[in-house]
């Protein structure tokens, strides 16, 4: 089966002949008198059938052996570090999503693992990087918010060398632009707050495992002892954003390379990041491994920061608000977000371009960006 049915079909249960899977609220499930499971469930901290169904559908989607789903993006992630054992080394690349590079530079040494910042784009760098003991290799691409391209295969390839585990949050690229186990990755992390929620009205989040049972066990056991489970509901919700993805990322990656293309020919701007873009210094690796260009453009303005808030505060359909992978476009300064440790320039906007009509977004940034 294609993705795009996997995405509507998987898994092909249709409990009492429902079409649309009704949402599991129950918190317990009978079990037999000396707690033996009688259903495969028994606490909704452990499992509930509308989370284990987007799993299933996740898991089929990057071709992985099995899914586990959190609260967040972020639940997952601390998931997957807090796995690592004390004197364990781990090496993450420069550009991630914020709060994965503060969890991991101010809570991991805490517990007693050392963690080195890469620059994953390098192949020397990458080398040197993984020519010391390593436990795990952590990146991200399209990465948040440079818009940076990393070669999967190749420091997939390098990790195995070394013994690394290596996992790659795609979320900016979601499993229709790109599946990153297929690529030799061991993990894959999507926030599902994003695009697969896709309308800005969900949290969550889920690794995905190429063949590591020993490994989903271990995240099954974290989520049960610390709370991270994902809600029914939001899981019902998210599952059925997977089924209209495939659909919407279209139009995402269609709005997102004209905004990229205009922005690229406009006198206020400096440089435009997007993966589709032949300026982009990762556009080989992004046609290789991506099948389109994603619906995050960052860019940066000659005019600095003052010219970056100045075309944020006059943008009217983008709104000035975080997140991103929803119907509609958004835009942020990601440095203010990010506070004094931010490596973000300051004269960078990201935009998170959504699914209304492209002559309306251009319309909108164009006076913006006027004078
Ligand atoms: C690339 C990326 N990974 C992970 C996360 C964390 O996800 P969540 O907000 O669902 O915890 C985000 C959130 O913005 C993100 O952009």
């Amino acid at each position: 089966m294609k993705p795009q049915t996997i995405a509507i079909h998987e898994p092909a249960i249709r409990r009492d002949g429902a079409v649309t899977p009704p949402i599991h609220l129950s918190t317990t499930y009978e079990h037999g008198p000396a707690n033996e499971p009688i259903n495969k469930f028994i606490y909704v901290r452990h499992d509930n059938p509308n989370v284990s169904d987007f799993e299933a559908r996740i898991a089929a989607l990057e071709g992985g052996a099995a899914g586990v789903a959190f609260s967040s993006g972020m639940a997952a992630a601390a998931a997957v570090l807090m796995s690592l054992p004390s004197g364990a080394r781990a090496v993450l690349h420069h550009d991630l999503y914020f709060d994965v590079k503060t969890l991991a530079r101010e809570d991991l040494p805490k517990r007693g693992v050392s963690v080195d910042f890469v620059n994953f784009c390098d192949p020397e760098e990458s080398a040197a990087a993984l020519s010391k003991n390593a436990a795990l290799v952590w990146i991200e691409t399209p990465s948040n918010p440079k818009i940076e391209m990393i070669d999967i295969q190749s420091v997939a390839a390098m990790a195995a060398q070394a013994g690394a585990k290596v996992i790659v949050d795609s979320t900016f690229a979601t499993p229709v632009l790109q599946n990153p186990l297929a690529l030799g990755a061991d993990y894959v992390l999507h926030s599902a707050t994003k695009y697969m929620g896709g309308h800005s009205d969900v949290q969550g989040g889920v690794i995905v495992v190429r063949d590591d049972s020993v490994f989903v066990e271990s995240l099954h056991h974290f989520r049960t002892v610390t709370g991270g489970a994902l809600a029914p509901f939001n899981a019902w919700l998210i599952s059925r954003g997977l089924q209209t993805l495939y659909c919407r990322m279209e139009q995402h990656c269609r709005n997102a390379g004209k905004v990229a293309a205009m922005l690229e020919g406009h006198a206020a701007v400096a440089t435009v990041r997007y993966p589709w873009l032949e300026s982009n210094p990762g556009n080989a690796i992004a046609k290789r491994q991506m099948k389109a260009g994603g619906g995050m453009v960052s860019f940066e303005l000659k005019g600095g920061r003052d010219a970056a808030l100045t075309a944020a505060s006059k943008l009217r359909l983008f709104i000035n608000a975080t997140s991103l992978g929803g119907v509609e476009s958004l835009v942020e300064h990601r440095a203010s977000l990010e506070g004094p440790d931010s490596t973000t320039p300051d004269s960078l906007l990201r935009l998170s371009v959504g699914l209304e009509h492209i002559d309306d977004l251009l319309a909108d940034l164009t006076q913006a960006l006027r004078e």
